[in-house]
């Protein structure tokens, strides 16, 4: 009997011991716990004050930097309609012919940047020229693009020392900036890209481009076995088509 009161008494101390220590954590915790929601709801509180100052200064800045920025945004982008308006005018956007070498100098004067193919009527490789001009024509406004029969420039053919046709006389602000003579800068080959065509003009800042400068779209694909042996079974076929259009 004696020995189980003990026991129970031990007990008892040790359960009072137990909960004393838990009510205890339970009380730290709570003002531990009080004290982050404090924290918490003091830093919500600065960061809605901050919000509000920002909201303030936009509310400021909507009243009048706001309108400013955005009406030169609208001047800007009206400018640039008016511009292309003007380009178009000026025959920009589609790929025509020239004719005669005085009309050779009105468009020069006319238009900062022009891409010239000089060619003759037997030649298939003009044909190729003419595909890709087209399309660069409609892609690219800011640059006029026009044919020229060689035959038919023996003035301009001999000043611009143009031996070899098709070749493109690059333009820009009626100094001739450069040749595009036949297709060697083209990878000589048939059936070259318009992207390839493109980026070469590019180089010669003669249109507007926002790729890579210094690389050859097709840069990457030479280098593939696999893609050249079918770039030249295509060749053969292109020039064959071209022949007998
Ligand atoms: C260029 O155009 C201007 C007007 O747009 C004209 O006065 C001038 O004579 C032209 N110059 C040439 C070389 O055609
Ligand atoms: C070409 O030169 C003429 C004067 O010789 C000039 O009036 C015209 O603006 C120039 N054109 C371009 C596109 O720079």
């Amino acid at each position: 009997m004696v020995l189980d009161l003990n026991v129970t008494v031990i007990t008892s101390k040790h359960f009072i011991y137990n909960f004393c220590i838990t009510y205890i954590s339970v009380l730290i915790s709570r003002n531990f716990i009080d004290n982050m929601e404090r924290a918490i709801q003091q830093i919500a509180q600065t960061m809605e004050r901050q919000l509000d100052l920002e909201l303030e200064k936009l509310d400021a800045l909507d009243s009048g930097d706001l309108e400013a920025i955005r009406q030169q945004r609208l001047n800007e982008m009206k400018q640039r309609a008016k511009q292309k308006q003007e380009w178009l005018a000026n025959g920009h956007g589609e790929y025509t012919e020239i004719d005669g070498e005085k009309e050779f100098f009105t468009v020069c004067n006319k238009s900062e940047n022009l891409v010239c193919h000089f060619y003759r009527h037997d030649s298939p490789r003009c044909r190729i020229f003419d595909m890709h001009l087209k399309i660069l024509a409609k892609k690219h406004v800011e640059t006029r693009f026009v044919k020229m029969d060689a035959e038919k420039a023996p003035f301009l053919t001999g000043r611009l020392k143009i031996r070899v046709i098709p070749t493109l006389a690059l333009v820009k602000a009626n100094k001739t900036k450069d040749f595009v003579v036949g297709f060697t800068d083209l990878g000589n080959r048939d059936d070259f890209s318009t992207e390839m065509l493109e980026w070469r003009i590019a180089r010669s800042e003669v249109i507007e481009y926002s790729g890579d400068i210094l690389t050859p779209p097709t840069e990457g694909k030479k280098k593939s076995v696999h893609i050249q042996s079918k770039k030249a079974i295509r060749g053969r076929q292109d020039s064959d088509s071209d022949l007998s259009d």
